[in-house]
Formats: structure tokens, sequence, C-alpha cells
């Protein structure tokens, strides 16, 4: 991997992201002399604040990695501070002024790259901010990257993209969804495009059904305010369950450029059909959790900032079908939750069983033939198949291959924002939504949300904390003759 440097304007450079993900990423990029001197930061946010005090907000974000002095210090020496209020004018100029100084100093090369890492209703006054004050021209080049939520709905995602058209071009603008940049989920793509064996199989001939579990071990927490409005709906499936569905769901590209991937993956998106009422009212489950035994967690309804009478969902599971050729009716499950017993990211490809006239009038197994991949916290990729067991008759038994991915990678495992601040400074949209993909998505949720404004509903059945969450998900793929793995 080459070198990369360029000047990283990051806006919110005071927030909880900056300090807990981007800092340390940037510092492991250096560590690992892929960022080079080359490079500069000019953070900034309302806040009055030094470069020194700055340079130690940066320390503190990094104290606990191992590194050695110099490398701590010669790293922190690429780190500027401007005190900016986004919505004002005057304050671009001396933004500007200060980028320049840096362009010289640090021989950025006319690369810039502006990470908005602040609340997204001030992007519009950003990205406008950046344009009038002619720091975005067309010489050099200049990227964004903006962290999620991109917009609420599909009206208000155009409109935000509209403002961030007028000083991008759609090949500059890098919209995270850092699900995109974890190992797991770059290896479904690599796993399929380098194995025509495991890509044969994908299809309804051999897969009786698709299950993607994001699970979550805590609460909303501090979040309950933006929670709250959100959902798990807008949270985690909008964005992360449906790109990690479109990874496995969509055609294999032509190649592995970006454009190829990109193109694949709208495609699939396109034929996710939108909910009817009748869809979304038999195919998804929402629920909420309660306290926990232990009295760790207390209600949802109780959090800080949530609504007494909120039907918001902290928990939802359901499926779509894909009607094409490869997929016939192959339902992709998913559940995603909060404050549930444990944290695992898991996509099991369920086979089609050789069914013994014994096993049929069993009820569902959970032992099932399946194509494992593990996101987090373990890593690797499993075959669940039935062989004989050693001595005993010729009656199949589970067995599970593991590839130790965990040992192959062991050497070194990025984190996934480390993976995608390095894309973007390369120029390198692979891993990252574009506009088109953003709009499908949001036209699925949209359906869903629309639908159950409708439903009347005044409150949502609820799963107790630190449990596997309400049974009605599990009901949901009984009805259908299945049942979760996981
Ligand atoms: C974020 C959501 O996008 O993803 C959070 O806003 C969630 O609510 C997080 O906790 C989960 O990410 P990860 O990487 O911890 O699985």
């Amino acid at each position: 991997n080459k070198q990369v440097g360029g000047l990283i304007v990051m806006f919110g450079a005071a927030g909880d992201l900056a300090r807990r993900k981007l800092y340390p990423s940037l510092f492991r990029l250096y560590q690992r002399q892929l960022l080079s001197e080359n490079f500069a930061l000019l953070g900034n946010s309302r806040r009055e604040w030094s470069d020194d005090y700055f340079r130690e907000i940066v320390l503190d974000s990094i104290s606990d990695q191992k590194a050695d002095e110099t490398t701590v210090n010669n790293f922190i020496q690429h780190f500027f501070y401007v005190s900016h209020d986004a919505t004002k004018a005057e304050d671009y100029d001396n933004l500007k002024t200060s980028m320049d100084k840096l362009a010289e100093e640090f021989n950025t090369g006319g690369k810039n790259l502006y990470y908005l890492s602040t609340a997204p209703s001030i992007f519009p006054d950003i990205t406008k901010g950046l344009k009038d004050a002619g720091i975005v021209t067309d010489g050099g080049t200049h990227r964004v990257i903006l962290e999620k939520p991109f917009g609420t709905d599909l009206a208000s995602a155009g409109e935000l993209n509209k403002a961030l058209e007028i000083s991008f071009d759609e090949k500059d603008i890098y919209r995270i969804d850092h699900y995109l940049g974890k190992e797991m989920v770059q290896n479904i793509l690599t796993t399929r495009y380098f194995n025509p064996v495991v890509e044969a199989m994908l299809n309804s001939q051999y897969v009786s059904n698709i299950q993607i579990t994001l699970a979550e071990d805590m609460p909303v927490g501090t979040r309950g305010g933006y929670y709250d409005k959100s959902g798990a709906i807008r949270d985690m499936f909008q964005n992360h369950i449906l790109q990690v569905a479109t990874l496995l769901g969509m055609e294999l590209p032509e190649n592995l450029d970006q454009d190829a991937v990109h193109a694949s993956k709208l495609a699939f998106m396109k034929e996710i059909a939108s909910f009817t009422p009748e869809q979304t009212d038999k195919q998804m489950v929402r629920a909420q959790y309660t306290a926990s035994s232990d009295g760790e967690f207390i209600n949802y309804l109780d959090e800080n900032e949530v609504a007494k009478d909120s039907v918001t969902e902290t928990y939802l599971a359901g499926y779509f079908q894909v009607n094409n050729d490869r997929w016939g009716n192959v339902p992709f499950y998913f559940k995603t939750g909060k404050a549930l017993a444990v944290k695992h990211t898991t996509v099991e490809i369920i086979l089609n069983e050789k069914v013994n006239e014994a096993d049929i009038a069993k009820p569902c197994n959970p032992d099932q033939t399946r194509i494992t991949f593990s996101i987090q916290p373990e890593t690797g990729i499993a075959f669940h198949l039935n062989q004989k067991l050693p001595g005993e008759a010729l009656a199949p038994n589970l067995v599970t291959v593991n590839s130790d991915v965990d040992e192959l990678i062991a050497a070194y495992v990025p984190d996934a924002y480390e993976k995608l601040i390095y894309d973007a400074l390369i120029g390198d949209q692979t891993n990252f939504s574009t506009w088109n993909e953003l709009a499908e998505q949001w036209r699925i949720v949209d359906s869903i949300i629309e639908n159950w404004k409708d439903d009347g509903i005044t409150s949502l059945p609820t799963y107790e904390g630190k449990s596997r969450g309400p049974k009605e998900a599990d009901e949901l793929l009984r009805q259908n003759g299945h049942c979760w793995v996981q």
C-alpha cells in the first residue's frame, strides 16, 4: 500500500467520534507509514482552543495505543486548530488562511479532505461556506467525507445531497457506512468473487434462507434523543443491514473496480420491492427493551430524552425476498437490537438439507447445514456440513469446518475507520455508499415507516434487557418453516 499525504480539515474536531475513532485511526495509519510526512490536520469547532490544547486532546485520544515517544511526538506536530462557526461566512476566510499556510508548510500537493464529523443539520452550511469562500475550487482535489445519518427519509436525504452537489462532484463525495470498512464484510465479496464453487451455491437451488444478525449488548445510553427519532430501522437497517445483504445478494460484478461493484449493488437494491402494508404487517417485528433482571439496564421508555409513550423500536426483525432468477423466493431475514444478551454480527447462509423422512416431523432444528460469516467480535468463515461420525451408522451429524481467518489476519486487523479514511485519501470509493444506493435504501425504509404510521399502534411488544429478543422474532421464521441459528 502506498503512502498518502494531504490536508485533512476536520469539522467537529472536538466531538466524540473524532476522539474515539478518527484520531486513533489516523495515528495507526501514520504508525504503519501509510500516512506520509506530507499530511496535516486542521481541526475546527466553535470552541476557542489553541493548537497546543487541541494537541492535548488528540494525545489523550491515542494514549492507549502502543507507540514509541518519537512517533507520537512526530505525529502530533501535524495537528493544528482554528475556531470556526460553520454558519458564519467570515469564518471561512479565516479557515482558508490557515489551510493555505498548512498546504505550503506540509507540501500537501493540493490534496484536501474535508471530514464532516458534525451534526448533519450543518452539512449544507459547511459545503456552501467552503464553496463561497473559494476554498473548494477547480484546482487540486477536494473530497468530502460524511458521517451518517444521511437524512431521515428519501426527501431529506435528497435535499442534503443537492446541497452537497453544489460544491462537490459525486466522485468526490464519500458517504460513510462503517460496516463497509469491516474486514469480514469486505470478505463476503472476496469469498464470492474468488471461489466460483461458493458462488455456484448462492442461489435458491442450494440456499434455503439467509440470516443477517446485528445484535448489540448495550442500551441506547446517552444517545436517547437521536435514537428515539431513528429507531433500529434508520439506525441499523437502512444502512448496515441493507448494505451487507446487498453484498451477499447482488450479482457478481464483472471486475472489482468501484464502478462495477456499485453497479451490481444498485441493481440488486432496485430489485428489493417497497413494502406493502400487508408485507409490513406480516414480515416485520418491532419491539422495545425493558429493564434487565440484574438491574443494569433500565426500561427503554425510562431512558433520557426518550418519549414516555414512544413507539420507537429498539429491536427489529424482518425479511424481504428478491424474486429474481438467482434467489427465487429465498427469504433474506435480518434482526438487530439494542440491550441484548450478547454482541455479535453474523451472516448465515442456510443451505437446503437432504431431509430424512424421520426429520420431517421434527420442530425447527437450529443445527442446519450452512455457511457462516462471523463479522464480529469473532471473525472467520465456517462451513457447517453433515458428516458421518466415526464408528456410527450412515447418519448425518453437523460438523463445523472452520477457516482460521483469525489466524490469517492475526498480524494486523485495521479498524473500519482506518481503512475508510485511507481509502478516501487515495480516492477509492468502493467501500462507500453512492447517492443512488442511498436513495434505494431510503425508498425501502420509507415504505415500511409509512405503513407503520398508518397502523395506529400505541405500544410495542417488549423483550427483557440482556435477553435474546422478543419471541415474536422466532415466530416470524417459524411461520415459514425456518428458525434462527443464532
Ligand atoms: C452505528 C449506530 O451506525 O453502528 C449505533 O448508530 C451502533 O447505534 C453502531 O451501536 C454499531 O457499530 P459496531 O461497529 O459497533 O457494530
